[in-house]
């Protein structure tokens, strides 16, 4: 029978597990988050969450104020607790490979399974390549006491970081990958407050759900990439990608967002997404259908390498013991992620060439420090900036566009500035006496 107001479990707490336990107390469920990292629940148990992510920490203290949610590192009390259990763990990048890790994915399930002893419903909420879910329904099958009885469905999350509360609650459409009518009926009955506001709804099988999720991710990256093929286009022509963008972005049909140029996309998901899509179509035979994503991921990359050389250009043609301040490491703003982000990569690729870089980020310090040890980290915009020679933006965060130039400029050794993100006012840096440039946009006067 469908379980009119399920009892959940989250398996992972990350971005993804933490967000959706607390979004599940908030909508009135009764949730409990799992982890095997017992540093992690014990954080959240006390209403810390373990990254930087705007409104949670609030959501998580009165969801836990409320009694709806709790946490424990065990899987037999979860196995016991939970008419559907969320698994949410990372399916990170394979070192050496670009296929996914899905170790964690598959013992999170298996552990679980192994210890059920009556009905509820598996749901895979982590980004899987396509063929996984009926896989781990074999596996799961396999292990657990429940045999045949034992279902999953897939249900892929969309939400972005910085805005991970509001996405859970206000989600653009849900996605319900299902077998059978009893697993529609679970994950409505789980989905009813956001499905009671009119959103979206497509259910399909299993496969499809999988793929909506990495085809998504891979449009994201492509029209990211494509905007930013195009200012290479504009580099060699003297045309401003800035224009281009706009006026292309007047067109319903393609629109502004995501279409923004600048030193490209990063982080946990788009990249290792888009390598593990194409890793799993080789695997299928269809290799060709996503080649496209290959250059997509070389684009992307490319322009990182375009950043150092403007930061080289501005030097005076070497590198060489230059002073630089990279503003910003996190891979986008209002977040402290430094993975794959293209802040740090550009801050790595100038120290190898010989510059003094001093990194300056307003949350992912202590990230990019444990992630590059070998790079400086200044605890300020001002002493970043005090006595380089080029200034580089790298992560649009406000308060480097909120910055004053004529300020800035009487703390710098000269004023050059590289705008990775299109974030800066060029007019009033030129007026300042700086020497602006961007990707994609003409050297200036
Ligand atoms: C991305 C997707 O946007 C989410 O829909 C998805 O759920 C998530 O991955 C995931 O798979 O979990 P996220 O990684 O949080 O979300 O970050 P985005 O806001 O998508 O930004 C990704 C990168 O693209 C950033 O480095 C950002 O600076 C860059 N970007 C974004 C651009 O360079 N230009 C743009 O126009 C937009």
């Amino acid at each position: 029978p469908i379980v009119d107001h399920p009892r959940m479990t989250v398996i992972g707490t990350g971005y993804l597990g933490a967000t959706h336990a607390v979004c599940m107390a908030a909508l009135g469920f009764d949730v409990l988050g799992v982890d095997v990292d017992e540093g992690k629940i014990e954080a959240l148990a006390e209403g810390r969450t373990p990254f930087f992510e705007p409104g949670l920490p609030e959501k998580l203290r009165e969801a836990l104020d409320s009694g709806r949610l709790r946490f424990t590192t065990d899987f037999d009390r979860a196995a016991e607790f939970g008419d559907i259990h969320f698994v949410c763990v990372g399916t990170p990048q394979l070192p050496g490979s670009n296929a996914a890790d899905l170790r964690f994915v598959d013992s999170a399930f298996t552990e679980l399974a192994r210890r059920m002893t009556r009905k509820a419903l598996l749901v895979g909420k982590s980004t899987v390549p396509i063929g996984t879910a009926s896989r781990i329904t074999a596996a799961v099958q396999a292990v657990s006491p429940l045999g045949d009885e034992l279902e999953l469905a897939w249900n892929p999350e969309f939400l972005r970081e910085g805005f991970a509360v509001d996405d859970t609650l206000h989600p653009d459409r849900l996605v319900f990958g299902v077998s059978s009518e009893w697993a529609e009926g679970q994950l409505r009955a789980a989905f009813r407050p956001i499905l009671d506001d009119d959103t979206p709804l497509v259910v399909s099988d299993l496969a499809t759900a999988e793929l909506v999720k990495v085809a998504a991710n891979s449009f994201l990256a492509t029209k990211i990439s494509y905007i930013n093929a195009m200012a290479e286009v504009c580099e060699a022509t003297g045309a401003d990608v800035n224009q281009l963008a706009v006026a292309l972005g007047y067109d319903d049909r393609i629109g502004p967002r995501f279409l923004k140029p600048g030193l490209g996309f990063g982080g946990g998901c788009l990249p290792k997404d888009i390598r593990a899509f194409t890793f799993r179509a080789a695997e299928l035979g269809v290799g060709q259908a996503v080649a496209f994503l290959e250059e997509v991921d070389a684009i992307n990359i490319r322009r990182r390498v375009r950043t150092v050389d403007l930061v080289r250009e501005l030097a005076g043609g070497s590198l060489e013991g230059v002073r630089v301040a990279a503003l910003g490491a996190a891979f986008k703003p209002n977040s402290d992620d430094v993975r794959d982000a293209p802040a740090l990569d550009v801050a790595r690729m100038l120290y190898l060439e010989g510059a003094s870089v001093s990194v300056y980020d307003p949350e992912a310090t202590e990230n990019a420090h444990r992630a590059y040890p070998d790079l400086d980290y200044a605890s300020s915009l001002t002493e970043a900036v005090t006595g380089a020679s080029v200034v580089a933006l790298l992560t649009e965060w406000d308060e480097f566009r909120d910055a004053d130039p004529a300020a800035l400029g009487e703390l710098v050794a000269a004023r050059h500035v590289v705008d990775g993100r299109h974030a800066l006012d060029a007019d009033r840096y030129r007026a300042a006496g700086w020497e602006y440039r961007a990707l994609g946009l003409p050297a200036g006067p």
